[in-house]
């Protein structure tokens, strides 16, 4: 057979190949193409933040992919663009979908599954924020006798691996809003509601890496009805907290529950709960749930504000004076939360300069969605806003590589909408809480225990870092992203 009708047969096909790859490499990071996308996706997990980096620099006002093991993430670096993610309906971009397929398919099918749509963010914002004022007293005994505990106060200088203790610090101070006393003080409840979350999040992650249709049987019921391994564990585990902190609780007959509840989320659930959802099992679930919605988020950014406190001493003296100020003329009350001007500005910074992802308002197109610039986005398709570029640029934040704590404390000054720069206030080009009708619900909360734990650690300590005035290097794997787990830091009762 002479070339010539082979090249007729095969030059389409080539062309038809060349186009696609073209095309698939449009607007990509990393590498692209049928196979070497699987580089591409597992660059990602030890490159992301560079990736993603990359990606805001060079498309900067629009969007860009990455490639994942199984599907192609598409990033939006543009906040006029994340407005359109902000107004769409949850049946054009759907959180829950995103969640359960990507991030961590358990935490809906496992912890929201039977209790959609009252999701705990219902209780949060309903309850919770008329609440959060009134429990003022609370959060600041519970953080004070959580870090008495875990950190105790001594005479000489001693070296921590903080990590851990702020987990076991947050954890108890949430749990005294989640489910009072005693039971935020339970050692196992402790334990458990942090293993629990990270149990879930590396199995989650290890699932990304299952197809979507060997998931089912991987993690919950197989065909036959049995659930597989993981399930079994995690079924354990969430039996395990229900029993501690649900068992008192709901195993006392209606009258006598209702004298032993207190002013606590588990209360604002049961009031509000109807039917199946009064069950044990569902109050579980929800208890689990606000807790991997609270403690690793809350931590994280403690972590990070604690680390650059501890590198940089010279933060402590008017952090320390402005508490000290206020909390003299105002007590502990809700005008001294709103009064801390530089301890919210702190925090604030490290919710931008650090935050707890690289991107955040991750979304599922459960149909076709078109952006406002045209860019078309196919059923099925995942997408995320790159919190981080837009943190890190000088359009929007001056000196945007540089961590300055009093920056909006600084802006407050000058600014008669000064409320506007409080760290719970959102906006398109602050997305630490993400953006519209999904943005945290629990920022209010993990705002007022931040504070009272930052406040409580300048009155309490002088704070250096093991290696002074170095800062340890945060960790990056793939979307997940967070603190050094094992740096150092040194503690003394202040002097
Ligand atoms: C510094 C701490 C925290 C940070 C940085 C944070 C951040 C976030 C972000 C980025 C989202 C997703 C928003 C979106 O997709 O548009 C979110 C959602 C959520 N957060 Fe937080 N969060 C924190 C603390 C908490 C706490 C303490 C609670 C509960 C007590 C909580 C409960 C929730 C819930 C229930 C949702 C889901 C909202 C929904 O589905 O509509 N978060 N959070």
């Amino acid at each position: 057979m002479s070339s010539t009708p082979l090249i007729v047969l095969l030059g389409p096909i080539a062309f038809v190949l060349i186009i696609r790859w073209l095309k698939a490499r449009r607007h990509t990071i990393g590498p692209s193409g049928p196979l070497l996308s699987y580089l591409g996706a597992i660059k990602f997990l030890f490159r992301g933040q560079e990736m993603i980096q990359e990606g805001y620099t060079k498309y900067k006002g629009s969007m860009f992919k990455i490639p994942q093991i199984f599907y192609w993430h598409v990033i939006v670096a543009s906040p006029r663009l994340i407005e359109d993610i902000r107004k769409a309906r949850d049946d054009e971009l759907s959180l829950d979908e995103m969640t359960r397929q990507v991030v961590t398919f358990l935490i809906v099918e496992w912890l929201l599954c039977d209790i959609r749509p009252s999701r705990p963010s219902k209780q949060i914002t309903q309850s919770g924020q008329k609440n959060i004022n009134a429990l003022l007293p609370e959060i600041r005994e519970e953080v004070c006798a959580a870090f008495e505990r875990f950190i105790p106060p001594t005479d000489d200088w001693v070296s921590i691996s903080v990590y851990a203790a702020i987990l076991k610090v947050v954890s108890q101070a949430s749990n005294r809003v989640i489910v009072g006393l005693p039971l935020c003080k339970h050692p196992e409840l402790i334990d458990l509601n942090i293993r629990f979350t990270v149990d879930l999040f590396q199995s989650g992650m290890a699932l990304s890496f299952v197809p979507s249709f060997l998931r089912s049987s991987t993690v919950g019921t197989n065909h036959r009805g049995e659930i597989s391994s993981i399930g079994a564990t995690w079924s354990r585990l969430g039996r395990k907290t229900g029993d501690i902190s649900l068992g008192p609780v709901v195993s006392y007959t209606d009258s006598k529950r209702t004298s032993i509840m207190q002013n606590d989320f588990l209360m604002w659930l049961m009031e509000e709960a109807t039917g199946h959802e009064r069950e044990p099992d569902p109050l579980t679930r929800r208890v689990l749930g606000t807790n991997v919605a609270a403690i690793h988020t809350t931590s994280m950014i403690f972590g990070f504000a604690l680390y650059e406190l501890a590198a940089n001493p010279e933060y402590i003296i008017p952090l320390r004076e402005e508490v000290e100020r206020v909390v003299e003329k105002e007590g502990w009350t809700k005008i001294v939360m709103q009064k801390m001007r530089k301890v919210d500005s702190f925090l604030r910074e490290t919710l931008r300069f650090y935050g707890t992802a690289k991107t955040s308002i991750n979304r599922m197109a459960t149909k076709d969605f078109r952006f406002s610039d045209g860019t078309l986005i196919p059923k099925g398709g995942y997408l995320s806003a790159t919190t981080d570029g837009i943190h890190h640029d000088e359009e929007f934040f001056p000196n945007a590589d540089v961590f300055d704590p009093w920056r909006f404390a600084n802006i407050r000054e000058e600014d008669t909408e000064s409320l506007k720069h409080q760290m719970v206030y959102l906006g398109r080009e602050y997305l630490a809480f993400g953006h519209g009708k999904h943005a945290c619900p629990g920022r209010f909360f993990a705002a007022n225990e931040l504070k009272g734990m930052l406040a409580h650690v300048v009155l309490t300590y002088d704070v250096k870092m093991e290696q002074e005035g170095v800062l340890p290097r945060p960790m990056n794997f793939g979307f997940l992203w967070g603190p050094n787990r094992s740096a150092k830091v040194m503690f003394r009762r202040r002097k």
